[in-house]
This record gives structure tokens, sequence and C-alpha cells, in this order.
């Protein structure tokens, strides 16, 4: 049990790393202060342009799917595996290295999920891309694929480990959102612009 632990330990530690704040402040710029003040890759993207938001994109999604991974290879069990992942969403989400003050979750969910559950991505994705075309909100679309992720998970793979977190995780991201919501329901949200 001590190596499932220091993983998830490692799992967490690694989702603190604030990507987004980190390649804004190499670009000078303090993520936290401009835009929505979300350290996530479509403040980074809105505030810092394409491939600095798509970098944000990349070392988020990669800090949930790489713990899931090793966890995987080291042949952990389904409770170990789903833990590895909510460890480093955790850990993107209150981050010990801004005052466990951190992001919104969603690029991180993602990696988490490419690796616990990448069919259920594909469909989540897909609710992302239709609400998001619709509407140009990034955070409907981000709360809309949160909210689809338990029923989908569910029902594609039923296993009560993955369904638990499933359910934490969405929770969270919407939680996180909830300034977002106060600007969708106020019409003052930022529309996306590609
Ligand atoms: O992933 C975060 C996104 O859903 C909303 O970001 O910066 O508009 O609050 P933002």
């Amino acid at each position: 049990m001590l190596i499932e632990i220091l993983l998830l330990a490692g799992a967490y530690l690694l989702g603190s790393v604030p990507t987004g704040l980190l390649l804004a402040k190499a670009a000078g710029v303090d993520i936290r202060t401009t835009g929505s003040g979300n350290i996530g890759a479509t403040n980074v993207y809105r505030t810092l342009g394409r491939s600095v938001g798509i970098a944000t994109l990349v070392g988020d999604c990669l800090k949930g799917l790489l713990p899931v991974l090793a966890a995987k290879y080291l042949g952990m069990t389904d409770i170990w595996i789903a833990l590895a992942g909510l460890a480093a969403f955790l850990g993107h989400v209150y981050t010990v290295f801004l005052g466990f003050k951190g992001g919104k979750g969603v690029a991180t969910a993602l990696g988490v999920f490419l690796g616990l559950a990448p069919l259920a991505v594909l469909i989540a994705l897909g609710i992302f891309v239709a609400v998001v075309a619709t509407s140009r909100y990034i955070s409907l679309g981000s709360i809309t694929a949160a909210a689809a992720m338990p029923p989908v998970v569910a029902f594609l793979n039923g296993r009560p480990p993955l369904v638990g977190v499933t359910v934490v995780i969405a929770l969270l991201v919407i939680w996180k959102h909830r300034e977002n919501i106060a600007r969708l329901r106020a019409g003052t949200e930022n529309r996306f612009k590609a």
C-alpha cells in the first residue's frame, strides 16, 4: 500500500503545478489579474493567444493523464487507479503552491478521463464542441460536459470506483464554475473568440 500512497502524493503534487500561471509568468503576465483571473487554458488563450493557450491545455491535461497511466502500469487495482486521477485533479483545483486556490479542473479532468474512460471522453467532447459551437461559451461547454460524464461513465463502464470519482470530479468542476454560472445568468460571460 506504500507505493499506492506515494503515487497519490506524487499525483497531487504534479497536479498542483500551475502550468498556465508559469507559462503566463514566462510571458511577463500574472494570469490571475487578467481576463477571468483563472489559471486555466481558456484564460491563458484569451490573454496570451493560441500557442500559450494550447501549451497550457496540453500541460494541464498531462498532469491528469500521467498519474493514471502510472497507476495502470504499476498494476494497481481500479480504486487506486481512479484515486490517482482524483489526486491529480485535486492538485490542480486546490494547489498547494497557490494557497489551495487553483483552477477549474477541466483540462486536468480531460487528462484523467483520457486514462480512465476514453470512450466517455469522446462523448463528452462531442457535447462540449456542440455547446461551444452554438453558444460560444467555453464555460457552458465545460459545465455541460462535466454534468454529462457521470451518467455516460456509469452507462459505459459501471465500475463503482470509477463512477464515484467521476461524480466527485464533475461536481467540483461545476462548483468551480460558480462565478461563470453567475455571469451566464447575468448575460455577462465572455464569449470565445477563435
Ligand atoms: O476551463 C475553464 C473554462 O470552462 C472557463 O474559463 O477563464 O472563462 O473562467 P474562464
